[in-house]
């Protein structure tokens, strides 16, 4: 790794800061005063300043939240608006949301600073299933719903075969469970668009069979040690 960002990952500076700190003669690697594009190997030793600066462990951190809607899946929001991360208890590390969920659609949301997990669950090859409770306006028959499993053509690409079964209908609403292996913009609320029909109401109820159980809308818990393990194996 260049010294540069081996010192802007530890927190010393930005990776232009710690630049100028190398051409000042502050850094040492081994006792030997570095020189800018040197690089580190984990076995060397850097100091700055004459002190030496210590490799912390990076602490991976597994959050499970209930997203409620009215706030949007990112860091930071340029319109001001909230952001999942302002809804973290104090404490939480920086972590970052897996995929997104709409501004207007609420449930099951990971965080996490674990990258690599994040490409799994959001990689498209992966299939990962995840299932949404969708409620639409009016009635819907199971045959209805045929098109939406099949395949929707959205932005001239066919959705992937999904499932998708009526929990309840009735003459005000029907309510709907999707399962969708993909994680394409507005996905199920865009497939239902297509047939002519509006969301009302959506919530993603499940990851895999990860469950969103026992929270609150806005609330989050870290995951459990086993969850964490099953989500690695998704
Ligand atoms: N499908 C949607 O339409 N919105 C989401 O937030 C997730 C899936």
């Amino acid at each position: 790794m260049r010294i540069n960002k081996f010192l802007a990952d530890m927190g010393v500076a930005s990776r232009r800061g710690a630049d100028e700190m190398i051409s000042a003669g502050r850094v040492q690697i081994n006792g030997v005063t570095a020189t800018l594009g040197a690089t580190v190997e984990e076995t060397d030793e850097v100091f700055l300043d004459g002190k030496k600066l210590v490799r912390e462990e990076k602490k991976e951190e597994y959050y499970i939240m209930n997203k409620p809607k009215g706030v949007v899946c990112t860091v930071s929001d340029d319109r001001g608006r909230k952001t999942v991360i302002d809804l973290l208890p104090e404490g939480v590390g920086r972590v970052f949301p897996v995929g997104r969920l709409d501004y207007a659609t609420e449930g099951l949301l990971i965080l996490t600073n674990d990258g690599e997990l994040t490409n799994r669950l959001t990689h498209p090859a992966n299939d990962i299933p995840k299932t949404y409770l969708a409620r639409i306006e009016g009635t819907l028959t199971e045959k209805d719903l045929n098109p939406i499993r099949s395949g929707i053509e959205l932005d001239g690409v066919l959705t992937k075969k999904c499932k998708a079964h009526i929990v309840e209908t009735n003459k005000a609403y029907t309510k709907v469970h999707v399962t969708i292996t993909e994680g394409r913009n507005r996905q199920v609320r865009r497939m239902f668009e297509a047939i002519g029909r509006n969301v009302e109401f959506l919530k993603r109820i499940s990851i895999g069979q990860l469950k969103l159980t026992g929270l609150d809308r806005g609330e989050c818990r870290p995951l459990k040690e086993n969850e964490i393990e099953y989500l690695k194996g998704l």
